[in-house]
């Protein structure tokens, strides 16, 4: 590299410090936590309406995600044989809301696996398909959301205040989610609770998904829900619709 250039490199790179903080060394691949997210069917068939057909009425896994890299091995190519053992979990726990066919959820597996998968097989607890997605079950599982927003008395058809929600969720796992909501449209008077995010350590403990006054997640961390339209509840009072059976 010609000095110059080398010296517009480093410029590059301090500046981006400044502004996208952990962004420009995206390409190192380094990311420091993982996000576990569940997703209320209702609300997800909600917003994407003819692709849903019989969407189970519980919270269902949407992904394990490293917070700050995507695809960081092209050539590791999801094999759906290597997680056999685990398929009749996965159909009841992380199916595929958006393609329902038979074999459809392998869609949703294999954009797991390459997307976020390889990265986080980083980790040693984490890196065979067959670990990423087994530990995937089995922390969400230890979360139990479903049957813990029950205990906590959060049922769907009722309105809540987000942070009776958040408040709740932090009494039983001790650690801050993020909840995420498909926002007020046209013909809604309210936000929808969509989405449900419960963060962990490398070594795979608990941990606040937003530290007290970080800033909102930008870039790469926002990019997933944003595919789907979902935002972080904007405070005040949100719906937990019920699964309309007759629309679908
Ligand atoms: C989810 O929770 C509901 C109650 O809110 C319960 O009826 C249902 O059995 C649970 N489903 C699963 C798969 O845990
Ligand atoms: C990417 O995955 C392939 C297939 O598992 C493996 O052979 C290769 O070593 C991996 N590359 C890196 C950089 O980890
Ligand atoms: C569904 O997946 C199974 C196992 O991978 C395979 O044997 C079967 O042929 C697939 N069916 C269709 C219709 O693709
Ligand atoms: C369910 O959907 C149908 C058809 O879109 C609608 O007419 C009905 O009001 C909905 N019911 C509820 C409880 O939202």
């Amino acid at each position: 590299m010609k000095p110059a250039a080398r010296l517009g490199a480093l410029c590059l790179a301090l500046c981006c410090l400044g502004g996208a903080r952990g962004l420009w060394r995206s390409d190192s691949h380094e990311w420091h936590k993982l996000i576990m997210v569940h997703h209320w069917p209702a609300t997800v068939c909600e917003e994407v309406k003819k692709h849903c057909k019989d969407p189970p009425d519980y919270w269902t896994i949407h992904g394990l995600w490293p917070d700050r890299s995507e695809g960081c091995n092209r050539s590791w190519h999801f094999n759906p044989e290597e997680i056999k053992d685990l398929l009749p979990d996965m159909r009841i726990y992380w199916p595929d809301l958006l393609h329902p066919s038979p074999n459809g959820s392998l869609h949703l597996w294999k954009h797991e696996w390459e997307k976020h998968g390889t990265c986080a097989a980083q980790l040693e607890a984490l890196n065979s398909q067959k670990k990423y997605f087994g530990k995937s079950l089995a922390l969400s599982k230890e979360l139990a959301l479903n049957s813990t927003l029950q205990k906590l008395g959060i049922t769907p058809s009722t309105y809540y205040q987000i942070s009776d929600i958040k408040d709740a969720l932090v009494s039983v796992y001790g650690v801050v989610p993020k909840i995420q909501c498909l926002p007020k449209q046209g013909g809604e008077d309210v936000q929808l609770l969509a989405q449900i995010e419960v963060c962990f350590s490398k070594d795979l403990r608990l941990q606040n998904c937003m530290e007290p006054g970080e800033p909102a997640p930008r870039g790469l961390e926002a990019r997933p829900a944003a595919s789907l339209g979902l935002e972080v509840c904007q405070d005040g009072i949100l719906f937990y619709p019920a699964l309309n059976k007759t629309n679908h």
